[in-house]
C-alpha cells in the first residue's frame, strides 16, 4: 500500500466513525434541537435520571371542546352524569307498576322515528301534531317520558333532549322485559315541527303488503333485515281488536276469515275480540317475554297482524323469519343492532338544527 492510499483510508475511517456517532444522537423534538442534546439533563418524567425516555402524549377531552353538533356515547358524561342512572331507575319504577308500558314505549319510539325522524316530534302535544293523528290513537307511555324529563330538568336544566330520553327509555324498557342492550350515541336534538299527516302517511299500520313495508323501511334507510328483525318487537305488547277484526270475519271483502290464520288460533281470537275496544296479545305464546317466539308463531300461522304473517309467506323475508325462529341469540343481538340503526333515522344534530326542549310536550318559547 503506498502512502497516499493509506492516508486516504485513514481519512475514510475517521469520516465513517464521525458519521456513525453523529447519527446515534437521539432526536427528542424540535425544542430540544435548539439547545443541543445534554445527556446529563433530566428528562421530563424521568424521575431517577436513568436515561429512560418518556413520551408525553397530549390528551383530547371531547367534553371540553365546543363540539355540540357531534354525537357521542359519552355526550352526557360531564354534562349530566346521572342521565342514564335516572332513566334506568324511573323505567323500573314505572314498569314494576305496569309492565304493559314497556311495549308501549317501544312502539312510541318507532312511531317517532318513522314520523319525520327520531326527533321527539311524536311527543309534541298541540293541535294537528303527530300525536293527534289517527295512527297515534293507541300510543301510550307519554307520562313516563314527562316524569323522566321533569327529573332531568331538575338535575341538569336545558341539557338532555327529549329525543335522547325517548331512545334510552325504550332501550331500558326492552332490557327490563329480557331484551338486549344497545349503546346509543347521544346529543340528538328535538324538532320544533310536528304534523299529523306525517304520522298517518309514514307509519305502517298493519294492512300493507311486504313490498309496501319494504318501501316504508327503505325510505328511512333501513333494509329487509331491519324490517324482519324490528317486527320481532311484536313479541311483546298487544293490539286493539279494532286493528285485526277485518281478518277474523271479512278478509279483503270475501266475507270469510283470513285463511292464513291457524284454525284454533282463529277460534281463540274470535272469542277474545268481540269488541273493537278489547285488546289481544301480539305474541299468543309468551306475551310478557322478549324472546324469538314471535317468529315461531309465524311458522305456526299464529301471526296476529296480517303484516306479521306475510313476512313468513313472502320469499324475500321468509328465510330471515326461519333463521330467527331457529336462533334466539341471533334475534336478540340483531335486534339491538337494528334498534340503534332505527334511533339514527333522520336525526337533528347539525349546527342550528332543532333544540333541547325543556318540556317534551311543547316547543321552547324563547
Ligand atoms: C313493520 C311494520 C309495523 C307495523 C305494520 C306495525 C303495526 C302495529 C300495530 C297495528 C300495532 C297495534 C296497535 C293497536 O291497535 O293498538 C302494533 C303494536 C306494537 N308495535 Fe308495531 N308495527 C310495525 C313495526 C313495529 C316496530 C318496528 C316496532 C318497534 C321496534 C313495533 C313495536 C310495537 C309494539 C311493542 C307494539 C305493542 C304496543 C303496546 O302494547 O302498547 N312495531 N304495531
Amino acid at each position: 500500500m503506498n502512502p497516499s492510499s493509506s492516508s486516504f483510508l485513514f481519512l475514510l475511517v475517521i469520516f465513517l466513525v464521525y458519521s456513525i456517532s453523529a447519527s446515534a444522537i437521539p432526536v427528542i423534538g424540535d425544542n430540544d434541537v435548539d439547545e443541543g442534546f445534554d445527556p446529563s439533563k433530566k428528562l421530563e418524567g424521568d424521575k431517577d435520571n436513568n436515561n429512560e425516555f418518556t413520551l408525553k402524549v397530549p390528551t383530547l377531552e371531547l367534553d371540553d371542546l365546543p363540539l355540540d353538533d357531534l354525537l357521542s356515547f359519552n355526550y352526557y358524561h360531564k354534562r349530566c352524569p346521572d342521565f342514564e342512572a335516572i332513566i334506568n331507575r324511573k323505567v323500573h319504577e314505572w314498569i314494576n307498576k305496569d309492565y304493559t308500558l314497556a311495549p308501549s314505549l317501544l312502539r312510541l319510539h318507532f312511531h317517532d322515528c318513522f314520523g319525520r325522524g327520531c326527533d321527539a316530534s311524536i311527543l309534541l302535544n298541540h293541535e294537528g301534531s303527530e300525536r293527534t293523528a289517527a295512527a297515534s290513537k293507541t300510543l301510550r307511555g307519554f307520562e313516563v317520558i314527562d316524569d323522566i324529563k321533569a327529573e332531568l330538568e331538575n338535575k341538569c336544566p336545558k341539557t338532555v333532549s327529549c329525543t335522547d330520553i325517548l331512545s334510552a327509555t325504550t332501550r331500558d324498557a326492552t332490557v327490563a322485559l329480557g331484551g338486549p342492550y344497545w349503546s346509543l350515541p347521544y346529543g340528538r336534538k328535538d324538532s320544533r315541527i310536528s304534523i299529523a299527516k306525517d304520522a298517518d302517511e309514514l307509519v305502517p299500520m298493519g294492512h300493507e303488503n311486504v313490498t309496501s313495508l319494504l318501501e316504508f323501511f327503505q325510505s328511512k334507510g333501513l333494509n329487509v333485515l331491519d324490517l324482519v328483525v324490528l317486527s320481532g318487537a311484536h313479541t311483546i305488547g298487544r293490539t286493539s281488536c279494532e286493528s285485526i277484526q277485518y281478518r277474523l270475519y271479512n278478509y279483503k271483502g270475501t266475507g270469510k276469515p283470513d285463511s292464513s290464520i291457524d284454525a284454533k288460533y282463529l277460534n281463540f281470537l274470535q272469542r277474545k275480540c268481540r269488541w273493537g275496544s278489547d285488546y289481544v296479545d301480539l305474541d299468543a305464546t309468551t306475551p310478557r317475554k322478549f324472546d324469538n317466539m314471535y317468529y315461531k308463531n309465524l311458522e305456526k300461522k299464529m301471526g296476529l297482524l296480517s303484516t306479521d304473517q306475510l313476512l313468513y309467506s313472502d320469499p324475500r323475508t321468509s328465510p330471515i323469519v326461519g333463521a330467527l325462529a331457529d336462533t334466539p341469540s341471533v334475534f336478540k343481538s340483531q335486534f339491538g343492532v337494528s334498534m340503534a340503526r332505527l334511533a339514527d333515522v333522520q336525526i337533528l344534530s347539525g349546527k342550528g338544527e332543532g333544540e333541547i326542549r325543556t318540556n317534551c310536550n311543547y316547543v321552547n318559547s324563547y
